[in-house]
């Protein structure tokens, strides 16, 4: 694993910016996993200004994205496919149809989960995974459980998940119960998985991630097993690591 300490948030949005513009420049038909959350906005205000003054091009990019909330359609505000229209795929010359948000409001969600794996395998796999990280360590919305889930899953929510996220919304009880998640497996067969963790209430999650066992009791810990990870974090995620 590759750590990059960063000063602060700015300084984390620049490095990790830069790391999936020189994967683009490199691959200019990558597929990249996105991720949702507060920590991926920098990064994604820099990719737009980026794309404006025309370092980076989005046109021959796949995109499909980690996770969505059950029962939240595609317009409403509070959905993942919203936020990503909102902070990225709106202002990039990407083509819409080349990005893919599991639907939350499938009738059908066994269906669809099989259907978000068959577009990843179909899209030539994820060859760069940017990641956010909860502060129970879960990534995308694998939990903590009991094992490590392996291909796109419906998941019920913590209620510290629940907690965290509710301030995307107008109170706990409009947070979704349930989402859809690619699984542990799903992340870990991206070529390279980019992690971002920013600020002091992730500290002591990020010590578990890079010093304690490797459990599905802190999901994040499996990425010590993945072959190529950086792994962004700022000075004050990074504060109780000597
Ligand atoms: C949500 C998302 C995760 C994200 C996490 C952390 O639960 N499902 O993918 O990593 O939030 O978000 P933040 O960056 O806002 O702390």
């Amino acid at each position: 694993m590759r750590i990059i300490k960063t000063a602060d948030y700015d300084e984390l949005s620049r490095v990790a910016s830069n790391i999936i513009a020189a994967q683009i420049t490199v691959k200019p038909d990558s597929v990249l996993g996105l991720a949702t959350g507060s920590t991926p906005i920098g990064i994604y205000d820099r990719l737009i200004k980026k794309c404006e003054e025309g370092d980076v091009d989005f046109s021959d990019i796949t995109t499909v994205n980690l996770d969505e909330y059950c029962s939240l359609a595609a317009d409403d505000e509070h959905s993942y496919r919203y936020f990503m229209n909102e902070h990225l795929f709106n202002h990039i010359n990407i083509n819409p149809a080349n990005t893919h948000v599991p639907n939350g409001m499938a009738g059908d969600v066994a269906l669809e989960c099989a259907e978000y794996e068959r577009i990843i395998k179909e899209a030539g796999g994820i060859d760069l995974q940017l990641l956010g990280m909860g502060h129970n360590g879960h990534i995308g919305f694998n939990e903590p459980a009991d094992e490590f889930a392996d291909v796109t899953h419906c998941v019920d929510l913590t209620e510290r998940t629940i907690e965290a996220n509710k301030r995307f919304f107008d109170s706990a009880d409009d947070v979704p119960r349930r989402a859809l998640t690619m699984g542990i497996g799903t992340i870990m067969t991206a070529k390279k998985i980019l992690m971002v963790v920013s600020g002091r209430d992730k500290a002591e999650t990020v010590k578990r991630v890079l010093t304690g066992p490797v459990t599905p009791v802190v999901p994040a810990t499996i990425l010590r097993f993945h072959a190529d990870v950086t792994f962004v974090c700022d000075a004050a995620a990074y504060s109780l690591m000597k």
